[in-house]
């Protein structure tokens, strides 16, 4: 490794404090998925508890750190357009710059051999490491690398830093093992491994006395969650009991093992929000049985006719267009069992090959990136047309609503969701409301992704 300076020597900081980080200013941006916001707060835990301290300028830091996401191309273009950036101004004044997360577990060749000039690099499972490797660079110049991943590694005993507000995560396993045969992140994350359940009500409990109300329990796949006699239904409805949350969510489980128990939970549960996330991928069983994914169309229909006869459990979903090898016909296929099953949401994805995944060794990334384009269009308007037949179903009702904050647009307006997880916006005239009251809301207008309404007085 080159012995890069990193910080200019003016800028070094002489050790005033008997906390070693104390001295360094770090700005943290964050890629990707709910399970890597969560993980920023994890680091940010273990920087502070070392002296490290956070700005949110990063004209005014010492360390750049990035968590990175590698799930599909686009991603790792937007880390490289901000590296370019900071590149730049290390040039001119000096600075500490670390890539953490899945693409620095993924790409760790590649980044040492193009970006030399980057200081840090840290996986998903090496985040205790980091304070050590931060102060290795800043004190002598030292570049760092901490990519094992660990079969045990939970994190168990670290308390997340949280940014606050009425909506707070709880990651209640780490990694993957199921190898879609698309997804890398079996590479980027490791085995999969469970929290124990009396850390994850704990963190729960924490929450909900820092004021939380809605708690979202995240894992790759959260059916296979096991820690000695529990599963996640059980998990689930333990979580739901704390006493201060009044909405609990899970993202995802997989709908090739889904526990009839689990249903049970979220019809019964009146915490649990009636809302599921169930993956499809394709709506084509050639294209399923070469992504790796473990049933078929037939036993996906089945399992939505469950749901479904459970009450009124809205579905979102996620798709992936042009996959290697998909015709015309097969790709049809999907956009009809989109029309079928109506769902609330879909998050449609162009086909994006990842290194070292079974699909990059398998088979050709053959369908022309307009086709895949056009293909993921048609599914997006698609799916705008449902939400909004959805959403426009809703005028004239009257629905809960968790207040979240203010609205993006206005300061004199509220945002919340439905306990169908979609984005309702109203004036506050006046009212007396906090974050995290549920109000009724009476709905006048929407959008494909958003009712507009009145509060119920
Ligand atoms: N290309 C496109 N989409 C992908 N996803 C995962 N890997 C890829 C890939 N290589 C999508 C899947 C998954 C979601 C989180 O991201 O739809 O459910
Ligand atoms: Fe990737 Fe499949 Fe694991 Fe989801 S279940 S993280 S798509 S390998």
């Amino acid at each position: 490794m080159s012995p890069t300076p990193l910080l200019h020597p003016k800028r070094l900081k002489p050790a005033s404090s008997s906390t070693e980080g104390s001295r360094y200013q770090v700005y943290m941006e964050t890629f990707g998925c709910q399970m890597n916001e969560y993980d920023t707060e994890l680091v940010r835990s273990i920087m502070k508890a070392r002296g490290f301290q956070f700005t949110p300028v990063d004209e005014e830091a010492d360390v750049i750190l990035f968590n990175t996401c590698a799930i599909r191309e686009n991603a790792h273009n937007r880390l490289y357009g901000h590296l370019a950036r900071y590149k730049a101004r290390k040039k001119e004044r000096g600075l500490v710059i670390g890539v953490l997360g899945c693409m620095a577990q993924n790409l760790k060749q590649e980044l040492l051999e193009t970006r030399s000039w980057i200081d840090v690099l840290v996986g998903p499972d090496a985040y205790r490491r980091l304070p050590d490797l931060l102060s290795d660079a800043l004190e002598h110049q030292r570049q760092g690398l901490a990519v094992d991943l660990s079969e045990y590694e939970t994190y168990a005993q670290i308390v997340p830093d949280r940014a606050g507000g009425v909506n707070g995560w709880i990651a209640v396993m780490r990694g993957c093992d199921n190898f879609c045969s698309f997804c890398v992140v079996p590479y980027t994350r490791g085995r999969e491994r469970s929290r124990d359940p009396e850390g994850i009500l704990e963190e729960a409990q924490r929450l909900a006395s820092q004021g939380v109300r809605q708690i979202t329990l995240l894992g790759q796949n959260v059916n296979s969650y096991r820690s000695g006699g529990w599963d996640f239904a059980r998990l689930l409805v333990a979580v739901a009991d704390v006493p201060g949350i009044q909405r609990v969510r899970f993202t995802s489980p997989h709908p090739k093992d889904f526990p009839p128990a689990l249903l049970e939970a979220v019809a019964q549960h009146h915490i649990i929000c009636n809302q599921i996330h169930l993956p499809l991928q394709s709506g084509n069983d050639r294209m399923l049985e070469r992504m790796g994914r473990g049933y078929t169309c037939r036993e996906y229909l089945k399992l939505v006719e469950a749901i479904r006869g459970k009450g009124p459990i809205v579905l979102t979903t996620d798709l992936i267009c042009g996959f290697c090898g998909e015709t015309d016909e097969e790709f049809q296929d999907t956009y009809n069992i989109v029309k079928e099953m109506k769902y609330q949401a879909a998050f449609v994805f162009k086909y994006s090959e990842r290194k070292h995944t079974i699909a990059a060794r398998k088979y050709p990334d053959d369908i022309p990136e307009q086709v895949k384009g056009y293909r993921t269009n048609q599914l997006i308007e698609l799916q705008k047309e449902i939400s909004l037949q959805h959403n426009q179903d809703l005028i004239g009702t009257e629905v809960d609503v968790m207040i979240e904050g203010d609205a993006k647009k206005s300061n004199q307006q509220w945002m919340g969701h439905t306990e169908h997880n979609v984005t309702v916006v109203w004036p506050k005239e006046g009212s007396s409301y906090l974050p995290g009251d549920l109000v009724s809301i009476s709905i006048q207008d929407a959008t494909p992704s958003t009712l507009y309404g009145l509060a119920h007085s």
